[in-house]
């Protein structure tokens, strides 16, 4: 019999959501106006629109006119970091980052350094935190934006977020996080977070692919980065992909209602998994802050094994070694390295990232295929 496959790659992507696919469908039918027209085949549209953006807008807990739907995770950063660049860039050309964000934050970042910017890029310790003391010493005259992600996609650290909001207001300085990991496994309220800018990325949480949300708090003004007509209140031109973002909605929605329910399912799920794989493989290595970490990721590196070689076996089980973003490079991963993880400890690195259709049988599958294969690995080297 052939094994199903079992998936614990979610912080890569989720599958969309039952109850989000149904309600979308309508709109990929019946409802297929344009929002902007005020006909009646245009208003149902919008006000599937406007539904979501109140759900987002309970999520987040702001208002309706603080939400801007976007095409993902990628574009709301980049929408935040060269929109306040561009319109802030008389008053100031210090940027502060961190080392271990994700791509959508790195490249604007280098991006913008090409124009002329200056970037700090923030160390962070052994357990990947940045501190929010390197924070408030890197700040001067000149910086106009601060941008630390809410937890990392790779080992799951929660970043001090609401501490480095509270420095950045003393400071009148914008303040942005990359949230993209963190909608539906932890609270991601913007006024407790201290956040100007907050970005979302839809199929990290059971939404569909190619949408997200760009919170701006009310009073912060951005250059768009796509003219056009006037769209999101001319912050995002472009007619919405509206049955996406009537999924984003949805999918918002159960996200706050169950986030106690799925905090402590995949918690539980995730613990056993640990605990499964320490009581039978030995020579490895928890990545990541041991306690504030997102509650379904764990990030392993095992001694002695190329990670990469022995997902490559694992046929029927999909996991990552790094973030999904890039897969397949030899390369060890930057984030573990700013962690200060040996390069062949980073390169026997493997990412559990599990999600609420998770089960407990899929836990004691994956421990027994995986240390049997690691110790088999481990034995032929010997
Ligand atoms: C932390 C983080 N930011 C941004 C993104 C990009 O989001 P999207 O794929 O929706 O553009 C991802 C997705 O991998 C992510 O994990």
């Amino acid at each position: 019999m052939t094994m199903k496959t079992i998936y614990f790659d979610y912080n890569a992507t989720t599958p969309i959501g039952p109850e989000v696919l149904k309600e979308m469908l309508p709109y990929l039918k019946k409802h297929y106006g344009n929002p902007s027209s005020s006909h009646i085949i245009g208003k149902a549209a919008k006000e599937g629109v406007e539904k979501a953006r109140q759900r987002v807008a309970n999520l987040l807990g702001c208002e309706i006119s603080e939400i801007i739907f976007t095409s993902g995770g990628s574009e709301a950063n980049n929408i935040a970091l060269k929109g306040v660049a561009e319109i802030l860039k008389a008053k100031g050309n210090h940027i502060i980052t961190s080392q271990i964000e994700h791509p959508a934050i790195i490249n604007p970042c280098k991006y913008l350094e090409r124009k002329g910017f200056n970037v700090t890029y923030l160390p962070v310790d052994q357990y990947g935190m940045v501190d929010p003391d390197d924070v408030k010493k890197t700040i001067t005259p000149k910086t106009i934006l601060i941008t630390i992600m809410h937890a990392n996609n790779e080992v799951g650290t929660i970043q001090p977020i609401a501490d480095i909001g509270k420095i950045a207001r003393k400071h009148g300085i914008l303040f942005h996080s990359d949230a993209a990991q963190t909608i539906g496994k932890i609270e991601t309220k913007v006024e407790k977070l201290k956040v100007d800018l907050l970005s979302i990325a839809g199929h990290k949480f059971y939404a569909p692919k190619g949408v997200g949300v760009l919170y701006i708090r009310k009073g912060t003004k951005l250059e768009p980065l796509i003219h056009g007509a006037g769209h999101e209140s001319g912050r995002r031109a472009g007619t919405e992909n509206v049955a996406s973002i009537v999924g984003l909605g949805k999918a918002a929605k159960i996200a706050g209602k169950d986030l106690n329910k799925y905090r402590g399912q995949v918690f539980e799920l995730r613990e056993k998994l640990y605990h499964g794989i320490i009581d039978k493989v030995e020579r490895l290595k928890l990545n990541g802050h041991p306690i504030k970490r997102l509650p379904n990721t764990l990030n392993l590196s095992f001694a002695g094994v190329d990670s990469e070689g022995m997902l490559a076996k694992m046929k029927n089980i999909a996991l990552s070694t790094g973030s999904a973003c890039h897969a397949g490079h030899k390369e060890p991963s930057k984030v573990l390295l700013a962690m200060g993880v040996e390069p062949n400890l980073a390169l026997g690195a493997v990412r559990f990232s599990l999600g609420k259709y998770n089960t407990q049988r899929e836990i004691d599958q994956i421990i027994s295929i995986l240390s049997g294969l690691i110790n088999k690995i481990r034995r032929k080297k010997l």
